[in-house]
């Protein structure tokens, strides 16, 4: 299809009055939607998804109308251009998709109980009310709600509540927004309410299968959030409230809906006694995402679809900005560079990957626009190259402008740019689009030729990949004054490099500080160089450096076994970020490794080696003055010495799974997960798989379910294995929404591995059937890629899914991973005997 069907163009609605009235029990929706607009022809298209439309009206006169499922919509017979009052009235369903409006299910003492909540965008909001549902359309909302309501019960919507009449609910009439942002949802819900500065009324809810306190770390972090935004940006939060709910069932992470957001349990309620430090950031994270869109997308939205990554790289980018500000001892951006870094430079460098914009022709493409790793996190990253060219206050000013100019409208990546180009001086659209609209990345390789320092750049892919001689405007951040600001060509000499290096009197680098989005190549004289003063390095320059090389070596253009001997010399450092990147090399080795072969025993042994130290050092339990770095380090620690198999730590695990048999739960955070996996893998028994299971069902700590998860996923006792995979499909046990951590954990047991993958495909269509219309769906078959590294899994992967690559939605999908796993065991063929030995001998 090459016409783009923009509803819009046919009416645009002013304001819409819509009345449900919902009821749990018999799952039906009664609705009557009245919306007065401007027909641009004597014909209207309006959205709708599973509406039963019984009639459509205009002063008091039956309309004829015509459905189009195909399209989403019906088509209704105004007469004439111009100004009209449609009412339609319509009936509808409940569904368990997690979509439009939906139930979500949990039990409070044993009592199964529901809230109803709703999920927007993309395009569900015609699931719930006929609208034009694009982000064009934007209109004033009068909500009214009636549902079979108990004593006790809350309901909550965008705006609050005016009055109750005869039972209904009626909500204070929106500011003009877009259709995929309006949401409700009611039940028996508890919640923590405080003021900002500023007078906005900021609230935490959630179901009462919770304790009081575990809404306070979110309460603070929003009412926090918002303060540093309405100052960012200069421009005030423009409702009176902001209520953050917690749902139990949520196909996505968190939404931003105006006035009302939503949030997995997980990523909204913490227990303030026993928390991580990684998941405290995590939520708080998660938390300023979604209240950087209150402007960055709910104000001002994307016109369209194909700017979707406009509205999300930069919530991406924003929620860091604001957690430093709010919580500048937790040096956040480490942890962008943890996560969002290696997954941007991972992905972007498979050929065949979108680029961050995307053009959007037919609205079934919608979905397939969500690859995370692109849209939030490469966007991020082009953002933050913008951000530190211009500056926070050519950034704030530029910001200002920009909501100023399209408030309560809509906007471009172009409009972006003009207002933050007219803050700075700067083209800044140049400079991005080359960023923004061709997918990869280049590798900036510095070498010494002829005495001279001399930069080149070329698309840097992992596997293979079609050079098409792209070329990128690289923010080159070196710490030489002789490198150029932008790097735009394809060569450039810097001078004499060792006059170069006498005046500088440091090694050369490139992109300190690691905000662009480019790696480096360095030839051996500047990486020994670099190597031989690697203590000066920070910790960012310690991870880049690592994380360079690792992907240098994933692309074939070094070999794994030259990074091998490096591992030791960051093995003790006291940098949370040196270590995150030492053990994802080291993890990564583990693919060479056959499982239960002497090899295995060197590679444990290495693991054993760099980590033993560290262990003592740190120990099992958190120490309450000990650093923000020791505190995330010993993770990685303690579960590379497990891996290892020393005895030690499986002894101290069981000491300490021992003495808090009777309530699990109460186990330090920071290390329950390993105490709890050693005991399944190592002391397992049916007995105690089945209590934990048990508790996993009955527990509504987020962060305990997903460690008993971690630790079931990976029992070495097939025929547990069994009897966990047997639950994937029952939504008592595993909530559909956690599948794929489930599915995930299995997989990547050696153990669970057939049965995981067996599962998948003989169960495709129920898989398909159950989370088919969600983004997730597609994720599924990236983390079976994420897996697989054996030829004879290569080509039942493709076996399984090459004949799905004409599925809607997948095909790019499909292409990417058959092209990951291909690498992965070229990869492994190649390399195995010399990583190996590199191996055996760096664990000596
Ligand atoms: N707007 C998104 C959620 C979304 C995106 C829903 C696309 C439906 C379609 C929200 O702001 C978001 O980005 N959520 C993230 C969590 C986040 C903090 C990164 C998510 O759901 O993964
Ligand atoms: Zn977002």
């Amino acid at each position: 299809m090459s016409k783009v069907t923009h509803f819009y163009e046919t009416f645009q609605p002013e304001h819409y009055d819509i009345y449900l009235d919902i009821n749990r029990g018999t799952k039906e929706i009664n609705g009557k939607t009245t919306i007065s607009g401007e027909a641009k022809s004597d014909r209207v298209s309006i959205h709708q998804k599973y509406l039963d439309i019984q009639s459509v009206e205009s002063d008091g006169k039956q309309l004829s109308f015509e459905k189009d499922d195909a399209n989403d919509g019906f088509y209704v017979e105004v007469g004439q251009p111009g100004n009209v009052t449609l009412t339609i009235t319509y009936s509808a369903k409940l569904t368990d998709t997690m979509m439009g409006i939906y139930p979500s299910y949990y039990e409070v003492d044993g009592e199964k109980k529901q809230v109803i909540g709703t999920q927007f965008e993309t395009t569900f909001a015609r699931q719930a009310f006929p609208s034009v549902d694009e982000p064009e359309a934007k209109a004033t909302f009068d909500l009214a709600i009636k549902f079979d309501e108990q004593p006790g019960e809350t309901i909550l919507a965008n705006m609050p509540e005016v009055r109750e009449e005869n039972g209904v609910h009626y909500f204070d009439t929106t500011v003009r927004m877009s259709t995929y942002l309006i949401a409700f949802a009611f039940g028996d819900l508890q919640s923590k309410t405080t003021t900002t500065k500023s007078g906005v009324k900021v609230g935490v809810f959630a179901t009462k299968a919770h304790k009081a306190n575990e809404l306070d770390f979110a309460l603070d972090i929003a009412k926090r959030s918002i303060e540093f935004y309405e100052d960012f940006y200069q421009t005030p939060y423009p409702l009176p409230h902001s209520w953050q709910l917690a749902l139990p069932d949520f196909s996505a992470g968190a939404m931003e809906n105006w006035g009302l957001v939503t949030y997995r349990e997980a990523y909204l309620l913490i227990d303030p006694d026993n928390t991580a430090l990684d998941n405290k950031q995590l939520v708080a994270t998660v938390i300023s995402h979604e209240l950087a869109h209150q402007w960055f997308g709910d104000l001002v939205t994307m016109k369209w679809w194909d700017d979707l990554w406009l509205n999300e790289s930069f919530a991406n980018m924003m929620e860091y900005v604001a957690i430093d500000a709010i919580e500048p001892d937790w040096n956040v951006w480490e942890l962008f560079q943890t996560t969002d870094v290696p997954g941007a430079l991972s992905r972007d460098a498979t050929d065949g990957v979108q680029s961050v914009h995307v053009a959007v022709n037919d609205p079934a493409e919608i979905d397939s626009l969500f690859d995370s790793a692109i849209v939030y996190a490469k966007g991020a990253r082009m953002l933050v190259m913008v951000r530190s060219l211009l500056g926070d206050d050519a950034l704030r000013t530029g910001l200002k402008n920009y909501f100023a100019a399209h408030k309560y409208n809509n906007a471009k990546g172009s409009d972006l740019w003009d207002a933050l180009g007219e803050a700075s001086n700067l083209n800044v659209g140049e400079i991005m689009n080359s960023w923004l609209e061709q997918p990869g990345y280049p590798v900036v390789e510095a070498k010494v030729v002829d005495g001279k320092l001399t930069l080149s750049q070329q698309q840097f892919f992992i596997g293979e990949g079609e050079d098409k001689g792209r070329q990128w405007q690289i923010p080159l951040n070196s710490n030489y004054d002789a490198a150029p600001e932008i790097f735009a060509d394809k060569t450039v000499e810097l001078g004499e490099y060792d006059q170069l290096r006498k005046d500088s009197g440091k090694p050369f680098r490139l992109n300190v500080g690691n905000n662009s989005h480019f790696i480096v190549k360095y030839d051996e004289t500047l990486l020994n160089d670099i190597l031989a003063n690697v203590d000066d390095l920070d910790s960012i320059s310690q991870l880049q450096l690592l994380q360079d090389l690792r992907l240098l070596a994933e692309g074939g253009q070094l070999s794994y076994a030259s990074i091998v001997p490096l591992l030791s010399k960051f093995a003790d450092s006291h940098y949370n970020l040196a270590n995150a990147a030492l053990y994802q090399v080291a993890n990564n080795l583990k693919k060479f490794v056959t499982p239960d072969s002497d090899e295995e025993d060197k590679l444990q042994q290495l693991f054993d080696k760099l980590s033993a130290d560290q262990v003592e050092r740190l120990g099992w339990t958190p120490k309450d003055d000990e650093s923000n770095d020791d505190q995330l380090t010993r993770p990685y620690v303690i579960s590379a010495s497990l891996y290892a198999k020393n005895p030690d730590a499986i002894a101290s695990a069981h000491t300490l799974f021992e003495a808090n048999k009777d309530d699990l739960a109460s186990l330090s955070a920071d290390v329950r997960v390993f105490v709890l996996r050693n005991e399944v893998k190592n002391f397992g028994s049916e007995e105690l798989f089945d209590n934990l299971l048990e508790q996993y069902r009955q527990t509504a700590d987020a962060s305990f379910k997903a460690d008993i998860r971690a630790a079931l996923t990976s029992t070495p006792d097939k025929s547990l294995v069994a009897k966990l995979v047997a639950k994937f499909e029952d939504a008592g046990t595993i909530k559909p929404q956690d599948l794929r951590g489930w599915y995930r954990g299995v997989l990547a047991n050696n153990d669970g591995q057939q049965a995981a993958w067996d599962w998948i495909r003989n169960d495709w269509q129920w898989l398909e059937d159950t989370v088919g219309g969600d983004m997730e769906f597609a994720t599924f078959i990236t983390v079976t890629a994420g897996v697989f590294h054996t030829p004879e899994r290569l080509a039942e992967f493709k076996e399984f899914f090459e004949p799905k690559l004409p599925t809607p939605g997948l095909t790019r999908e499909i292409k990417m991973d058959i092209k990951i796993v291909e690498t992965r065991v070229k990869l492994v063929e190649d390399e195995k005997d010399a990583v190996n030995k590199a191996v055996a001998e760096a664990a000596k």
